[in-house]
Formats: structure tokens, sequence, C-alpha cells
């Protein structure tokens, strides 16, 4: 097993041409704002129901787990549930976690490319940088058949928080 190459750039995570994108999701897994409304609305039912089917109790905070993508361009979402900063939950473990399992996941699936988000970064109020160096350590440093792990940043100024960390 070799390590990811890890890639950023802007833009929505709902359009990436991967094999997988990560969700950035919630305990109850049934749907939200940020990435996971974004991902539920370009998706489509199908990945409401499929979170239902292999879902039914939720998931555990810094854990992942996969469903169809169903009209996303990729074949797989990953959901993850990042720690909620804002509510104290802010033992970085989970943070960690949620890329690591994630990447898991994604070898299960044997998916290649695959597109993360900044877990926790928006509604979950994980301070910015800390973030980013988190998203960049975990996934340059867990040993995975993964080839691109590609951060979509949605603005400008992240995305070059994000190469400046890259470049570390
Ligand atoms: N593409 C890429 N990045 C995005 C997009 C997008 N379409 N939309 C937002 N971001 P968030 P969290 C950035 O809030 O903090 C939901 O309600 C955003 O700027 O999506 O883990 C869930 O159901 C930020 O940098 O995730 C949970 O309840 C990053 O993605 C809760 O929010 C993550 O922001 C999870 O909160």
């Amino acid at each position: 097993m070799g390590y990811a190459e890890v890639t950023v750039v802007q833009g929505d995570i709902t359009q990436q041409q991967v094999d997988a994108v990560v969700n950035a999701a919630n305990r109850r897994m049934r749907g939200g704002g940020g990435v996971d409304g974004a991902i539920h609305r370009a998706g489509g039912p199908a990945v409401l129901e499929d979170c239902r089917r292999r879902f039914p109790h939720g998931l555990a905070t810094g854990d992942a787990g996969w469903t169809t993508a169903g009209d996303l361009p990729a074949r797989w979402v990953v959901h993850v549930v990042g720690p909620n900063h804002a509510a104290g939950e802010t033992d970085r473990a989970l943070l960690v976690s949620c890329y690591a399992r994630a990447l898991a996941v994604a070898d299960e699936l044997g998916a290649r490319t695959v597109a993360f988000p900044l877990v926790s970064a928006g509604i979950y109020g994980w301070p910015r940088q800390d973030a980013i160096d988190c998203a960049v350590a975990t996934l340059a440093g867990t040993p995975t058949t993964v080839e691109e792990a590609r951060i979509v940043a949605h603005d400008a100024a992240t995305a070059a928080q994000v190469r400046a960390s890259l470049s570390e």
C-alpha cells in the first residue's frame, strides 16, 4: 500500500469527476446544510434512500460509511461525521479519524480518486487553519490504495491556505 497524492482545487465538491466524494454529514445521516445539503440536492433522492437503508441508526462521530452517489458524477459518497467544535467537541483525534476512516472505506470500494471537503470547518466551526492542517497531514500520511486525495476548497482564500499547508 502506498500514499495518496494530495491535491487541491477550488470549486463545488458535487461537480468533481472522481470515483468518490466525501460528505461532511451529521450523526443522524438524513441530510443537512453545507456540503451535506449540496450533495443530497445534486445526488437526488437515491442518496437519502440509501442512507436510510444502510444507516438506520446513523453514524458515530469520527466514523465513515458509503452510499450510492445517485446523480452525481462520482460513483460513491463516503459520509463522515466530523466533531462539532461549536458544540464543544474539540477532540482532534475525531477529525483525524474522519479522514483515515474515509480512506479505509475508499480502499474497500476500490476508489482511486476521492474528493474531500474540509470536514468540520463550516457549520461545525473547527478553526480553519487547523482543519486544513489536519486534512493535509492525515491524507498525506495514511497508507491507502487511493491515488489522488483531492481537497476541494469552496473559495479562493481557502484554496490558497490549503496550497500553503501542502507546500510546508
Ligand atoms: N463544495 C465544497 N466545499 C463546500 C461546499 C461545496 N458545495 N459547501 C460548503 N463547503 P460544512 P461541517 C465548505 O458546514 O462544518 C451540515 O448541516 C465550507 O465552506 O458543510 O462538517 C451537516 O448535516 C467548509 O469549509 O460541514 C452537519 O450537520 C466545509 O465545506 C454539519 O453541517 C465544511 O462545511 C456539518 O458541518
